[in-house]
């Protein structure tokens, strides 16, 4: 539903200009659960996740207890702002740490971003029927353009990025405003003094290219 309308708002904006120069908002510290999809209706990967606004560190943990291939379980923290992130494997406590060739953040709206417009879905004027949403778009050197759809308070509710080979529509859930569990944005210890690995030629390491 939400990647129709998000696809419906993308292919509005080739023919609106905006004549409105909003600054993008950016998210806050948040907790909740991801939804990772393809638009071809497979669900990539479905977790808790925890954000650092500030510092720009996400940790996504897939959720095995939902109908998602369990061959491809995530527990990822990634450091945007330092571009390395780390594969954990707390079942057999191990790691990978890697470079990000990307720092496309899955949660937070690029600062080039361009606002396209407000939408209301529901019925706003009902307590409880509607939100007011801010639809901002843009293009990256990792995808060819993206459109995410936030609160009025920046949080985001989804996003949708597409690229020449993959569309992927991310979804969030079941927010909350704060970070529950700050440790799990911590290295665990036995991450602690990992060489980086090397990145093999022609691999390019993002958030997204980790479900692809
Ligand atoms: C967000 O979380 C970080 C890490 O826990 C904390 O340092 C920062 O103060 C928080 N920011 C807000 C606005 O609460
Ligand atoms: C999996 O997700 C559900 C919510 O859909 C949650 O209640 C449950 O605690 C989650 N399990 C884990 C291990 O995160
Ligand atoms: C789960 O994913 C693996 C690897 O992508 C694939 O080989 C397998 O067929 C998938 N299983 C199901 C039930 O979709
Ligand atoms: C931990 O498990 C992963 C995947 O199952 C495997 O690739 C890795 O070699 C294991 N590491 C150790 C130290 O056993």
């Amino acid at each position: 539903m939400y990647a129709a309308l998000l696809l419906f708002a993308f292919m509005c904006s080739t023919a609106s200009t905006n004549a409105e120069h909003r600054q993008p908002c950016h998210s806050p510290n948040m907790t909740g659960y991801l939804n990772l999809m393809s638009l071809r209706g497979e669900i990539k990967a479905f977790g808790h996740f925890t954000y650092d606004s500030m510092g720009k560190k996400l940790r996504f943990t897939s959720n095995e207890s939902q109908y998602v291939n369990s061959s491809q379980e995530h527990d990822l923290l990634m450091f945007f702002e330092e571009g390395i992130f780390y594969e954990i494997d707390s079942k057999n406590q191990s790691c990978e740490k890697k470079t990000l060739q990307s720092t496309l953040q899955p949660l937070d709206i690029p600062d080039d971003a361009k606002f396209l417009t407000a939408i209301s879905v529901g019925n706003p004027s009902i307590d409880g029927e509607g939100i007011k949403l801010n639809i901002w778009m843009g293009s990256s050197a990792e995808v060819k353009g993206y459109s995410m759809s936030v609160t009025a308070g920046c949080l985001p509710l989804s996003s949708f990025y597409f690229s020449e080979s993959v569309s992927v529509l991310i979804s969030l859930s079941d927010v909350d405003n704060e970070i529950k569990d700050p440790d799990l944005l911590l290295v665990p210890p036995y991450c602690q003094g990992l060489p980086v690995e090397e990145t093999p030629e022609g691999t390019e390491h993002s958030f997204l290219n980790e479900f692809i």
